[in-house]
């Protein structure tokens, strides 16, 4: 046996070691508990009839292309479906734009390891995706946190940032936004912030990652135009996903930038993982061409729908006074602001001891605040388990507060 192996690993594998979805697991283990902690969808919204059908005639017809090893780009006929996809949803992208990603996680490590370099700056939302956070602590960016409130990432206060930065000489290189049902705090940015955003990346010169798995299914018509839409300058690097409205298992996520960046992002790809499967890509593309997906999404709507406003309702009912949050137009998550003094961390062993597993808010956010936050799923648990675990954590947090 080798003495103590970790003396061997690599600096970057300090940042992959911790983990807190790991750490809630880890004090979970063996026990009865409704997790509101991760983020996967209701596998009742997977169309587990027709992918069946579907993966069997890719098989039995196509097998010979869909099992063999195909292009890094991703293969051309579901770009050439995705780009008419994206624009049934007015984001406008040709098939040389778009780079099929094992997942928008690939994505997102795909864009860092192209664009970023030790020390880079990237400006993200307090509170944003945390593994998004953790992509860009493996490539050693620095941070430049910027508050959001209930019309998404603060543009003005993006601004004040961006000018103290240029007066000391520091160059932020990439703004990374979820602008429709951000993930984990469930706003979405006004169109006169997203248009703000753009003319801020024109005047401080650095490109804009728009991650975009949730504007596909929202809950509620919006009218927010993605920033892919309205960029004219090329500077917006679009990222989506199958994950939600269709299956994660799939990993089939997306890019769709200017194409002398997707080139790159090629080529960083190829040494990463040398394709997406080609047999989830053939599976996708037959999902677009028999319009599974947009058959499907009304109902993926009306189920998560009826989660949100479950959840919405107990937490009115139990939550102490003083706590607050947004009502998600889309997306997966409700995050919850608590009475200053409550510390979601500390009273997470609390928590699952009772029977119920969160995110504790903290996570989220690159300045260390958010203490008293925390990020509740509801598209997993069914309805009656939202319910019994948000009138525990009422109970709680109630409980805390008196102390
Ligand atoms: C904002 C955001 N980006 C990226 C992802 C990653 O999704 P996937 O890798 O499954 O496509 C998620 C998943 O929850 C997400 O919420």
């Amino acid at each position: 046996m080798v003495a103590d192996l970790s003396r061997f690993l690599s600096r970057r594998t300090e940042y992959t070691r911790v983990s807190i979805v790991r750490e809630i697991l880890k004090i979970a283990e063996g026990r009865e508990i409704i997790s509101l902690a991760g983020g996967l969808p209701d596998p009742a919204s997977f169309p587990k009839k027709e992918l069946g059908e579907i993966a069997k005639q890719v098989i039995e017809q196509h097998g010979d292309l869909a099992l063999q090893y195909s292009p890094t780009r991703g293969i051309r006929p579901f770009r050439e479906e995705l780009s008419r996809f994206m624009e049934r949803h007015g984001i406008p992208a040709k098939p040389e734009e778009i780079l099929v990603t094992t997942g928008s996680q690939q994505a997102i490590d795909v864009v860092t390891k192209t664009l970023i370099n030790p020390g880079d700056t990237i400006a993200l939302g307090l509170p944003t995706y945390l593994a998004a956070i953790n992509t860009f602590r493996v490539y050693e960016a620095r941070f430049l946190g910027i508050p959001v409130d209930e019309e998404g990432m603060n543009t003005e206060v993006l601004e004040e940032r961006l000018r103290e930065c240029k007066s000391k000489g520091v160059h932020v290189k990439l703004v990374y936004t979820i602008p429709t049902a951000q993930n984990p705090s469930g706003v979405s940015m006004s169109m006169e912030r997203r248009k703000h955003l753009l003319e801020l990346a024109e005047e401080y010169d650095f490109l804009v990652v728009e991650d975009d798995p949730y504007s596909y299914f929202t809950f509620e018509p919006v009218e927010y135009k993605s920033l892919k839409a309205m960029d004219r300058g090329g500077r917006v690097i679009y990222m989506s996903t199958f994950s939600k409205i269709l299956a994660p298992g799939l990993r089939i996520g997306w890019i769709a930038a200017d194409k002398e960046l997707t080139d790159y992002f090629e080529l960083t790809k190829q040494h990463m993982d040398l394709h997406t499967p080609t047999l989830s890509q053939f599976i996708a593309m037959e999902a677009l061409r028999r319009s599974v997906i947009e058959r499907h999404l009304p109902r993926v709507v009306e189920l998560y729908r009826r989660k949100r406003d479950a959840m919405l309702s107990a937490m009115e009912q139990h939550f102490p006074e003083g706590s607050r949050w947004a009502k998600p137009v889309g997306g997966l998550f409700i995050f919850a602001y608590l009475p200053e003094g409550i510390d979601t961390y500390k009273l997470l062993p609390k928590a699952v001891d009772r029977g119920v597993a969160y995110v504790p808010g903290n996570s989220f956010f690159v300045d260390g605040g958010g203490r008293n936050t925390l990020r509740l799923n509801f598209s997993n648990p069914p309805i009656e388990k939202i319910e019994k675990a948000i009138s525990i954590l009422g109970t709680l947090f109630k409980e805390a507060l008196d102390r």
